[in-house]
């Protein structure tokens, strides 16, 4: 059985002022694929049934850009691959970035702040989404507007830390493919009230898996996987 740990990494230019680079957070999700894809299953869901992935705050785009690299090996594995960011520059370096690795315009592009300008029929369509979102709470001594001021769209994830996060996984569920089991993957970090937030995810009827966690600086960083609980 052919599993992709043994694949190269894509090569990813992130020379932008305003693009995050890849970090320990983007490689606990990397990593993981790395270990439970393979040309039969992703994650245990037979790879025949992954049409569709999106990779939701893409940043320099390599979670896309590695899924569309698998493509080229496992015959059976052939999502289209989108990738989304509320940044321009963003996408501009994702465009970059597949060009480098050598994939003719491939990946689908979305400019949005999370699910909002998505052409609604993408809607119940996607088997995976990925989104390794900003998850640190912002800094509590600033007024409003000072903090609108300060939004670091890689970083701040709301007053408390999870505010968009669970927006995120609010909408995402009309763009989920129901038809069959299906995934969301992100990251979140212990210096958010983890207990307030499994708990919310719980009421609004998610199952949360922690799959890894890895420990830098003063924080967990925790990779998450959600199912729907009807599967
Ligand atoms: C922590 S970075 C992750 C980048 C990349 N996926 C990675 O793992 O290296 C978070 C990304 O989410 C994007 N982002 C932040 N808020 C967003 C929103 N409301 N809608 C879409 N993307 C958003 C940021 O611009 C940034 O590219």
């Amino acid at each position: 059985m052919i599993k992709i740990n043994s694949f190269p990494d894509p090569i990813i230019e992130y020379d932008f002022e305003n693009v995050y680079p890849p970090s320990e957070d983007t490689y606990l999700l990397i990593d993981y694929f790395k270990e439970s894809v393979n040309e039969k299953y992703f994650d245990g869901i037979n790879i025949k049934y992954i049409k569709n992935i999106l990779d939701l705050g893409t940043g320099t785009g390599i979670i896309a850009i590695f899924f569309q690299l698998i493509t080229q090996n496992f015959v059976n594995f052939n999502p289209k691959i989108y990738a989304s960011d509320i940044l321009e520059e963003a996408l501009i370096c994702v465009k970059l970035n597949e060009k480098l690795n050598g994939i003719k315009k491939k990946i689908t592009f979305i400019k949005s702040d999370l699910f909002k300008s998505f052409p609604l029929n993408l809607k119940n369509t996607f088997d995976i989404i990925i989104f390794n979102p900003p998850y640190l709470p912002s800094l509590d001594d600033l007024n409003e507007k000072e903090r609108e001021l300060n939004i670091d769209y890689s970083w701040n994830g709301g007053i408390k830390g999870y505010e968009l996060v669970l927006k995120f996984i609010e909408q995402a569920r009309q763009f989920l493919n129901l038809h069959h089991k299906c995934y969301i993957y992100f990251i979140n970090s212990s210096r958010t009230n983890l207990n307030d937030f499994n708990y919310i995810l719980k009421q609004k009827g998610y199952e949360n898996e922690i799959l890894n966690k890895k420990h830098i600086f003063f924080e967990d960083i925790i990779l998450n996987r959600l199912t729907l609980r009807k599967y």
